[in-house]
């Protein structure tokens, strides 16, 4: 059988971000997993606002008009069975460059649905309060939970906790251990 692949976006545009740290964590329980994992960087990328034009509603096969740094994303997507997204918290929800990422997916939509139907979805979150309601975290929780409900995606699991400073999640061992069953769990999801 051919190994799943798993597609893991992490939106943080910092290095040794703790939302990174914590999807390198899920890239090694994905091959624990017998998945293959390909982590991107999204928060690094070009990726431009959606812009409406509804092109590709118009012409589906042409896909979206904007050509940029989200082009060889479609594909990547189109062959994973399982997406991660990582992101921090920013402003009480998922930041901007996760939020670019989704919108532009709008543009794969034919008669199977949208970009995430059917795949195993896994969300991970790091932000700076003590909790996931004093940090907004359940708000970015909440767009994933309808986002998955609305695309017929299936919401693995979502793993999340407070850490600041760029790398202090490395001493949080058991968000670390959460982060990698997480990679493993969408990885074996049959
Ligand atoms: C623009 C900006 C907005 C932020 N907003 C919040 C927030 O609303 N709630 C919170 O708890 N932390 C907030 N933070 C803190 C980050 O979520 C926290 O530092 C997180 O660990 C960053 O993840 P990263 O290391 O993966 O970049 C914010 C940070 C930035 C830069």
């Amino acid at each position: 059988m051919k190994p799943r692949r798993i597609l893991i976006l992490v939106a943080s545009p910092r290095d040794n971000g703790n939302s990174t740290i914590l999807a390198s964590k899920a890239v090694e329980g994905v091959k624990a997993g017998g998945g293959e994992a390909d982590l991107v960087r999204i928060g690094r990328l070009n990726i431009a606002p959606c812009n409406a034009c509804d092109a590709c509603r118009r012409n589906p096969e042409a896909g979206c008009v904007i050509k940029d740094d989200m082009e060889p994303l479609y594909q990547k997507l189109r062959d994973a069975q399982g997406v991660v997204f990582a992101t921090p918290v920013y402003w009480f929800t998922m930041s901007a460059q996760m939020k670019l990422f989704i919108d532009r997916t709008y543009a794969v939509h034919d008669e199977d649905g949208y970009a995430l139907t059917g795949k195993d979805v896994g969300v991970i979150l790091t932000y700076e309060d003590e909790d996931v309601y004093a940090s907004g975290g359940v708000n970015a929780l909440r767009s994933f939970q309808d986002i998955c409900a609305y695309v017929k995606a299936n919401l693995v699991g979502a793993v999340y906790g407070t850490a600041n400073k760029a790398g202090a999640v490395r001493a949080d061992a058991k968000l670390l251990q959460k982060a990698y069953d997480l990679g493993r769990k969408v990885a074996a999801k049959k």
